[in-house]
């Protein structure tokens, strides 16, 4: 299968908590940080398997999507490197909606909405006023490709812990969503709806508006439902120690 691009050189990747992404930090080389405030960014050299070199600067913007839209718009214009960032990812957890869905199942995000904007009577729900769309739509042809090479190798790999690969729509709001009724309100007003979280709509409405290409995958850590607290926090604990395999596998399939 022909690469999804030539090379990417510069990759951004946040994540919510340090947890999700933070154990990237000890496989870069060379590494430089910024601090904006509270936020602390990290750029450095990681070695593809193919021992290509790429750029990669990271960083973890905290919950919601104020915060993931601050980090974003960080990223692009921290000045770490003078090589520009040609992909943004988002990664982390996300509650499941759609009951396909297990835990440790990972979603490719082909959509993403903001559940929690309401412009009515001025817009129809869920419209994002600056793009006057409910939906905020990647590249179909990166997120097809890395979906297909992600996919296989994933099945050729069998990481020990990680499910399914799923492709579909996921809803970002600032909410924990931790009952079936709202649950089931979410997955019923928004069709196609396969998982939630709270930071992958800000982040893809910045990267979207600055003209950079972005993907949002995330693993299912919960059924946002009562028990989505305490699955939530064991899932962290665990997950942590195995964030970073996946992360290793999307960027080999990526550049
Ligand atoms: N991220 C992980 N689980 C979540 C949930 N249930 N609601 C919102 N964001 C989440």
């Amino acid at each position: 299968m022909a690469n999804i691009k030539k090379s990417y050189s510069h990759i951004g990747i946040l994540s919510a908590m340090p947890e999700e992404v933070g154990i990237i930090l000890d496989n870069l080389e060379s590494v430089s940080s910024v601090k904006f405030g509270d936020l602390e960014l990290f750029s450095g050299k990681f070695v593809l398997d193919n021992s290509r070199e790429i750029l990669l600067t990271i960083g973890w913007s905290g919950w919601g999507k104020v915060s993931s839209a601050r980090a974003t718009t960080r990223l692009l214009t921290s000045g770490l490197n003078s090589t520009p960032i040609d992909l943004l990812i988002f990664t982390g957890v996300a509650g499941a909606v759609d009951p396909k869905l297990k835990m440790w199942d990972i979603i490719l995000a082909d959509s993403l909405i903001q559940h929690d904007m309401d412009a009515r009577p001025i817009f129809d729900r869920f419209v994002i006023p600056a793009l006057n769309n409910k939906k905020i739509i990647p590249n179909m042809d990166l997120i097809d490709k890395t979906f297909n090479q992600l996919n296989k190798k994933l099945s050729h790999l069998k990481l020990s812990k990680f499910g399914n690969l799923h492709k579909g729509l996921i809803a970002t709001g600032d909410m924990f969503v931790s009952n079936t009724t709202k649950l089931h309100q979410l997955s019923k007003d928004i069709s196609g709806l396969y998982a939630v979280e709270m930071e992958g709509a800000a982040f893809a409405q910045v990267a979207f508006q600055e003209k950079v290409k972005w993907l949002v995958l995330r693993i299912i850590s919960d059924g946002a439902n009562e028990s989505a607290s305490s699955d939530f926090d064991n899932f962290l604990t665990e997950y942590k120690s195995y964030s970073f395999e996946l992360i290793r596998c999307l960027l080999n399939v990526l550049a």
